[in-house]
């Protein structure tokens, strides 16, 4: 063959392999609403520096007839580009090929992009498309998916690690985007689940359908398992990309230093009266966290799930930081179950990945049944202290109302080591509230009282005067300072800059044992 021969030997090839699994299965994929591997990684990555590897990879079974049907490629695309201008490493599962099943050609292709994504020091997106095993390579398949999912361990901590579930993602292949750090499924072509509905009937007689079971909105709303639920691809994409800009490439960095538009002083006067009159009633701490960070901007992580307390990315003075906060509007801010263990993950991929944690604390304390109680709050719970406790990233707490019993300690309080405690004046910080509180110290006094309500109620307000407040905190140095509301971004911002290069350690060990 001449060299001109080659070169168009090679153009048809690479022509070929991007044509996935062809037309038909193509036009299958778009009539479900779904792109195809390379439309998502191209949509996804900064226009042309997406640099596809392996094209010319293809399986090695001989079973099954299988060694006449080879796809270049072997249903992945993997390779590399830049999200704003920022290296990450991305595999794509192609559907229409063998359904984006994984053998062990397909497993290597995409454990090479994990190997070099750790020894370059950058993020892995997974866009997982795929009906899990492929079936014909049998045991070869599993061994591929134990590769990865030791691969997802040794990363996580050191590189960000984010999944999109575009499609299926059913059976121990869920255990992948499971261990990575986030995972967003789009509504209603994604679901995931381990055993699927029909297995599920035979073995327990339960009707449900893929959507009830493994949908994006039962991840996203019942079993905490998403992060984010995605209108479409689109949508999906686009949360990738904004999530990443707030983190580092690897734990060694610093997160990306965005610039900052919005005035590092700039008081907001409408904090001084956002709290309502009556310490009682809800309001949204979203407001709060909106008027507080740069140009109001916070990226929510999962919304849905533990709605009484919220966590997500923000910036403060260009610099990301993670927001953790109860949410009065939700089961009055109480920590229960879901809400610890959300905040728990999230607190500690911000330490992993040094982005300073801030903390905005209104706990009426830990949510009181028998639910709570058997589902096991007590090991549960201890998660988000035990993630606190272990975080040494800058940690800037503000507690805007109520601060009681353990709850108060658990929500980065300084004996947990945060740098800079501050409070609002009213805040309320106490073993319990003022009712709760008379109602058991001053039991005997209340009732041998002639007029039991008149002597509750005069107990009660000496208790909120001497007790509900900041003030006994502040005494003793537990509080740096009580601000005003209207001074939180500033006096933030500037704390922030005070610990920037904080340096502390924690005893050498080979792993913590956190309440699992
Ligand atoms: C090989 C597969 C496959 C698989 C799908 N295909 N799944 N080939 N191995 N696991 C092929 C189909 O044969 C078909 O090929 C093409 O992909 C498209 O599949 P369809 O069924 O036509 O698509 P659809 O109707 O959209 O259904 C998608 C699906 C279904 C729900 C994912 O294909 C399905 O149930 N697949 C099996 C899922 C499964 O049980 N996987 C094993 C899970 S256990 P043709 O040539 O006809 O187009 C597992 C263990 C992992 O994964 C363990 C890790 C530790």
């Amino acid at each position: 063959m001449t060299s001109d021969e080659n070169i168009e030997l090679l153009r048809k090839m690479k022509e070929e392999a991007s044509q996935g699994g062809g037309p038909d299965r193509i036009a299958k994929q778009r009539a479900k609403g779904k792109k195809t591997a390379r439309e998502r990684v191209v949509e996804l990555l900064d226009p042309g520096t997406f640099v596809e590897m392996d094209m010319f990879v293809t399986h090695l079974c001989t079973d099954f007839g299988m060694e006449k049907k080879k796809v270049m490629g072997d249903g992945v695309v993997t390779g590399y580009g830049k999200v704003d201008g920022r290296d990450v490493y991305i595999f794509s599962q192609d559907f229409t090929v063998f359904g984006g099943s994984l053998g062990e050609m397909f497993a290597q292709k995409i454990t090479k992009i994990m190997d070099l994504a750790m020894k370059n020091g950058k993020p892995v997106i997974g866009l997982n498309d795929s009906g899990g095993a492929r079936i014909q390579e049998g045991v070869v398949s599993l061994g591929g998916y134990a590769e990865i999912f030791f691969r997802n361990v040794m990363a996580s901590g050191v590189i960000p690690q984010i999944s999109a579930i575009m499609g299926p993602c059913a059976g121990g292949a869920v255990y992948s985007p499971a261990m990575t750090d986030f995972i967003i499924m789009v509504k209603e072509t994604s679901h995931m689940f381990i055993t699927g509905p029909e297995v599920i009937k035979t073995v327990t007689n339960e009707e449900v359908t893929f959507e009830e079971l493994g949908g994006a909105m039962t991840h996203n709303t019942r079993s905490g398992v998403a992060h984010l639920a995605a209108e479409d691809e689109d949508d999906c994409l686009e949360m990738i990309r904004r999530m990443l800009s707030f983190m580092p490439s690897n734990n060694l960095e610093e997160p990306p230093l965005a610039e900052c538009t919005d005035p590092v002083d700039r008081m907001d006067e409408e904090l001084n009266s956002i709290l309502p009159n009556d310490p009682n009633k809800p309001y949204d701490m979203r407001e709060v966290v909106t008027h507080v960070v740069d140009d109001g901007d916070f990226f929510e992580i999962m919304p849905l799930w533990g709605r009484n307390l919220i966590i997500g990315f923000a910036r403060l003075g260009g610099r990301p930081v993670g927001v953790v906060g109860q949410q009065p509007a939700v089961l009055a801010g109480t920590l229960d179950i879901d809400a610890t263990i959300k905040g728990g993950r999230f607190v500690r991929f911000c330490d992993a990945f040094n982005i300073p944690l801030i903390t905005f604390v209104d706990v009426p304390g830990f949510l009181p049944g028998t639910d709570q109680e058997y589902g096991g709050i007590i090991r549960n719970g201890s998660k988000l202290l035990y993630a606190y406790c272990e975080a040494t990233v800058p940690k800037l707490t503000v507690i805007t109302r109520k601060a009681y019993g353990g709850a108060y300690d658990v929500m980065c309080s300084k004996h947990i080591r945060a740098d800079f405690n501050f409070a609002w004046p009213t805040a309320e910080i106490a073993v319990m509230g003022s009712d709760g509180a008379v109602n058991i110290i001053f039991r005997k006094e209340i009732e041998s009282a002639e007029d039991k309500e008149a002597k509750r109620e005069e107990l009660v307000s000496d208790y909120r005067k001497k007790f509900a407040s900041p003030y006994i905190a502040a005494q003793r140095g537990y509080i740096d300072d009580v601000i005003e509301p209207k001074e939180t971004r500033p006096r933030l911002i500037n704390a922030l800059e005070a610990c920037a290069h904080k340096r502390e350690g924690r005893p050498p060990k080979k792993h913590g044992n956190i309440p699992l």
